[in-house]
């Protein structure tokens, strides 16, 4: 007996849930001293900030338009304005590092039958190559970004995308993001969704049947019965 029955799929987010967006701020300690963990802080809520006021009669669903948006706000908010940092800031979403687990968490899921995908803000160039740099691409049977619907998580045509890529209900799928706005995002369109709370942030009501909360990807394949 799981604690999920019926799950074909396993739909992952991708930076915060498999590719590790702290470890850019050790990447950037030696040219940000001690502002390395605020200022990434503030980059990535702006960049959140910006998706999802995004409204695409005004613009593109471009992630790497917003998190270079995003970037620049930083920049100038930290008075560290610097085009050359700049350029190697943005490269550094095209070589994330990945967490410890996930080649091994992927692997057995796959050998268990299930399913395995990305959906991601990340515009379809980001993923690839952060992908490839990764050394994921055979550990994943789709890689979907929200480029498919000019439309940026939490919206539920994104979460659609997925269950129309594998024609599966979203009762069957299983959507696993470390961010809490997109596990919300992801109940409200109808699939079982796992919180990696890696943080150990509060916890945050979800629904009882088909949530649950892990500490990292370790504990999925238990919860899958994988
Ligand atoms: C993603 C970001 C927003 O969609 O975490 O991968």
């Amino acid at each position: 007996m799981t604690a999920f029955q019926g799950i074909k799929v396993c739909i992952f987010d991708a930076y915060g849930t498999l590719l590790d967006l702290s470890a850019m701020i050790e990447r950037f300690r030696p040219d940000l001293g001690d502002k390395a963990e605020a200022f990434f802080k503030a980059w990535r809520s702006k960049q959140l900030e910006i998706s999802w006021l995004f409204n695409p009669s005004i613009r593109k669903a471009d992630f790497w338009l917003v998190t270079r948006e995003a970037l620049d706000e930083t920049m100038t908010a930290f008075d560290l304005y610097d085009t050359r940092l700049l350029a190697r800031m943005m490269d550094a979403w095209l070589s994330p590092n990945l967490y410890a687990e996930v080649p091994v968490v992927l692997a057995r899921l796959r050998s268990a039958g299930f399913k395995t995908a990305i959906l991601s803000n990340g515009t379809r160039k980001m993923l690839t190559a952060g992908i490839s740099a990764a050394g994921m691409d055979s550990l994943l049977d789709a890689v979907l970004s929200v480029e498919e619907v000019g439309a940026f998580k939490p919206k539920p045509a994104v979460y659609k995308l997925a269950a129309d890529h594998f024609a599966v209900a979203p009762q069957s799928v299983c959507f696993v993001s470390g961010n809490i706005w997109d596990i919300h995002g992801a109940v409200a369109f109808g699939f079982n969704v796992v919180w990696v709370n890696r943080g150990g942030a509060p916890p945050e009501k979800l629904p009882r049947d088909n949530a649950a909360t892990t500490t990292t990807l370790a504990e999925l394949p238990a919860l899958l019965g994988a």
